[in-house]
């Protein structure tokens, strides 16, 4: 029994050092310590040994048992250990390979152009308010007194969606939502987009963005208009450009003006995109109608006002030198790309 003991034992240890893989481990463990097991039929012949045999033999079989077990858990770990290596070696990272590059938005031009707007009048003490773009004919014409027969309210040069609903024309509608619901001192832009049924081409659009801009308090005159949109240009511009006012007519302002600033092409001397003139058109404004403020219930004999419209995507086309208004509104990729 005691060379059987020994030959088992040697066999295992044997097949258990050259085993390479945690299956043949396992196989081999059910072998000889398993249930059903070489070491375990051993003990099980026991009875037949004598009693001053059977502790000895007893305790043989228990060494190596115990003997067999660490050899496994031993055998175990190396080949666990093995195999982690291999898999870390098949998943090493390059850290040398070049990142994948990831795409970061930007602002579109018309964007950028809106936010230095906004920073130049926010700093002269203007808040920024927002208004609907679909109106009412109330609010888009009515209220700013343009008359029933005007050729603004004509089919051709307004999208109407209804009886007395339309887009916006004009973000004048914003002034009198702002002065329906604050009182003097009031000093707001409203910057948004606009809709005209016009004939698409280079400089026209049925989309395109308006800046308004209104002031009413005691004492408000021309001159004031002046100041802020002369401070504006400059400001945009370059601090040498000069602000011209043009006769002009707006149903809701009185008297009403056009401006012009100094081509920032040419500094006036007058070039291609000037056309010769040394000037360039960028926004119409005007003292508020009396009439506009009373019908918002604010008294003319005690407030005056100024508004103003800016339209914005020719301040953009001139500033980037856009040839196409249309460019814009495409959103192609390689055109934004270059802003
Ligand atoms: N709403 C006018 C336009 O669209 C511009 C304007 C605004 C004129 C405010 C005067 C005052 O042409």
């Amino acid at each position: 029994m005691k060379e059987q003991l020994i030959a088992i034992r040697e066999a295992a240890e044997n097949s258990i050092k050259a085993a390479k893989t945690m299956q043949e481990i396992e196989e081999l463990r059910v072998k000889y310590l398993g249930k059903k097991g070489e070491l375990t039929a051993l003990l099980k012949q026991m009875g037949s040994l004598s009693s001053e045999e059977r502790p000895v033999m007893g305790q043989l079989v228990n060494e190596a048992k115990a003997l067999l077990e660490t050899a496994i858990s031993e055998k175990s770990a190396e080949l666990k250990k093995a195999e982690q290596d291999e898999k870390l070696k098949a998943e090493t990272i390059d850290i040398t390979m070049p990142a994948k590059q990831s795409k970061v938005g930007k602002l579109h031009p018309l964007n950028t152009v809106l936010n230095d707007m906004i920073d130049i009048f926010q700093s002269m003490g203007f808040d920024v308010v927002d208004g609907p773009e679909v109106e009412t004919d109330y609010y888009n014409f009515e209220c700013l007194n343009v008359p029933a027969d005007h050729p603004a309210r004509d089919m051709q040069d307004t999208f109407y969606l209804g009886e007395n609903l339309l887009l916006r024309t004009q973000t004048s509608a914003a002034q009198i939502r702002t002065m329906e619901n604050r009182k003097p001192p009031i000093r707001v832009i409203c910057p948004g987009r606009v809709f005209r049924a016009d004939e698409v081409d280079a400089t026209h659009s049925p989309v395109f963005h308006q800046i308004e801009g209104l002031v009413v308090d005691k004492g408000i005159t021309m001159c004031d208009l002046k100041g802020v949109l002369e401070q504006f240009a400059q400001e945009i511009y370059g601090s040498d450009t000069e602000v011209k006012f043009r006769p002009s007519f707006f149903p809701f302002t009185e008297p009403s003006v056009e401006v012009d600033v100094t081509c920032s092409e040419c500094g006036g001397k007058g070039c291609r995109v000037c056309k010769g003139s040394g000037w360039i058109e960028i926004l119409g404004a005007g003292m508020v109608h009396p009439k506009v403020l009373a019908s918002c219930g604010i008294d003319p004999e005690e407030y005056t006002g100024f508004a103003f419209g800016i339209g914005l995507d020719r301040l953009t086309t001139t500033r980037y030198k856009i040839s196409d208004i249309r460019l814009l509104f495409e959103n192609d990729k390689r055109f934004l790309d270059q802003f």
